[in-house]
């Protein structure tokens, strides 16, 4: 009887399952969408149950001809970031899901600016309402102000990864990656830092235990996968790199609702790594990261990107298309030195400015839906772009996630970044990355992965002068103009 592995991606739009074949390769998959919503400027928020009821129904539907019977394990990669808090004797979320794009806890940042420095130099992050942290002390400050609540174990928090472990299995656990994207772990000890959590005025008893990527992560009680034992947890970007394998200096980016790039750290200990360390970047644009523990720590840098194909999809609501036709248009068009500046909710890397506003500059009577949508798709490659010079460059890039389908993104990629892009020909790099470290045991071979190659062309004038264009609006979409 064949044997599977079976992977879960929850991610920011919706939930892919897929089944993993001996070879590694996709066998079934099943997606489930959830609802996102934005209730005021600046605000994400998901239900915590929707997150949990796609998972159910992308699981059933994929274990619906096979039965869990013949699966050997769960691996689990998860949106990152994103935080709630609910309560542990009812099991249920006090308020909504704070998406990773939501930036209510602005506010929290400004307050806790003094501690900025430090707070990199514990996390490598900087510090931005996107990380979780800032987002558990705004929930904090309004459902338990004086931490009564949280001193008495009456509360938990969690990112999704916790959330969803605790749901099925019944444990209060967060995976040492997704960990350290909330600004509370210490990337030396790979703990919670005391004294981060008293900067965000966090009690520990409210938090997960930290835990390895990989490992016996608990039996799942109830639903579709109810008896499988969950092997693997991953964030999902750190699974997509996973499932890249080795990227020596080239640099992998997933290219979702937002884009994440990522190059391992070089000068870290292990077979097949670089040694030669990073260029050091003093300017603080690109974070430090734990990919995952396995348990040898694998540290990452990475740049995030708040809006690439969400800038897509927001456009093409915005005129009544498809962001696969705006692809196709972009193709056929010239930008005609429109610009988009996808500042929605302020920008990450390289620039880590909440104040940032959107902005679209350049239009003119003749401009017309094809202008705009090639502006969106530029303003994808120009923010990959910008965040690998921050990382000092890279000799490729390895691509995965939904808005790779465009091959005019891919050109424009290799072309304005003058490297050659690799495109994953198969899809759901995070769902594949989480079910071969969680079959690794049962298996132990990775199938290599193929890819499309789209080489830079060699019009290096004209690239350079988009990219000088467009940052000139980057620069008009910053309120202090720096
Ligand atoms: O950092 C946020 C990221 O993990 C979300 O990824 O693919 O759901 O947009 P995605």
């Amino acid at each position: 009887m064949s044997s599977y592995g079976l992977a879960v991606d929850q991610g920011t739009s919706a939930t892919k399952c897929v089944l993993l074949d001996e070879a590694g390769r996709i066998a079934r998959s099943a997606s489930s969408p959830v609802a996102i919503s934005y209730p005021q400027p600046g605000w994400v928020e998901q239900r915590p149950q929707d997150v949990l009821e796609s998972v159910a129904v992308a699981a059933a539907s994929v274990l619906e001809d096979v039965g869990a019977g013949s699966v050997v394990g769960v691996g689990l990669s998860t949106q990152r970031e994103s935080a709630l808090l609910w309560d542990r004797a009812t099991g249920r979320p006090v308020d909504a899901l704070l998406g990773w794009q939501d930036q209510r806890a602005a506010s929290v940042c400004r307050r806790l600016r003094v501690h900025e420095a430090r707070i990199r130099e514990l996390t490598g992050l900087p510090l931005d309402p996107m990380f979780s942290a800032a987002k558990l002390t705004w929930l904090l400050d309004r459902h338990d102000p004086d931490r009564s609540l949280s001193r008495a174990g009456r509360l938990a928090v969690g990112t999704v990864d916790s959330w969803l472990v605790w749901s099925l299995t019944g444990q209060h656990v967060i995976e040492a990656g997704n960990a350290s994207r909330t600004q509370l772990l210490d990337l030396s000890t790979a703990a919670w830092s005391p004294e981060l959590l008293d900067i965000f005025a966090i009690p520990e008893a409210v938090l997960p235990a930290v835990v390895w990527s990989e490992g016996d992560l608990g039996v799942v009680a109830r639903g579709p996968m109810a008896g499988l034992r969950l092997r693997a947890v991953l964030g999902d970007s750190h699974a997509a790199l996973y499932a890249h394998g080795e990227v020596g200096r080239g640099a992998k980016v997933t290219y979702g609702t937002g884009s994440s790039v990522m190059q391992s750290e070089r000068g870290a200990a292990g077979p097949g790594l670089d040694t030669e360390p990073n260029p050091r970047d003093d300017s603080g644009s690109v974070c430090r990261t734990m990919a995952w523990a396995d348990p040898r720590p694998q540290l990452a840098l990475e740049g995030n990107i708040r809006s690439s194909g969400s800038t897509l999809t927001w456009l093409a609501e915005l005129f009544g298309t498809t962001p696969e036709n705006l692809s196709r248009l972009a193709g056929e068009a010239s930008s005609d030195g429109v610009h988009i500046v996808p500042a929605f909710g302020g920008l990450a890397a390289p620039w880590w400015d909440e104040g940032a506003q959107g902005l679209i500059s350049g239009v003119t009577l003749g401009t017309r839906l094809p202008q705009l949508a090639r502006a969106a798709v530029e303003s994808i490659a120009l923010q990959v772009d910008a965040v690998i010079r921050a990382m000092g460059g890279a000799t490729s890039i390895l691509a995965d996630g939904g808005a790779t389908s465009s091959d005019v993104l891919m050109q424009l990629q290799a072309d304005i970044s003058g490297v050659p892009v690799r495109r994953a020909v198969e899809r759901e790099l995070s769902a594949i990355g989480a079910g071969l470290l969680a079959a690794r045991s049962s298996w132990g071979t990775l199938q290599p992965l193929h890819y499309n190659e789209f080489h830079p062309g060699s019009d290096h004038h004209q690239s350079a002068a988009l990219r000088a264009s467009w940052l000139t609006a980057v620069r008009r979409s910053r309120l202090d103009g720096e």
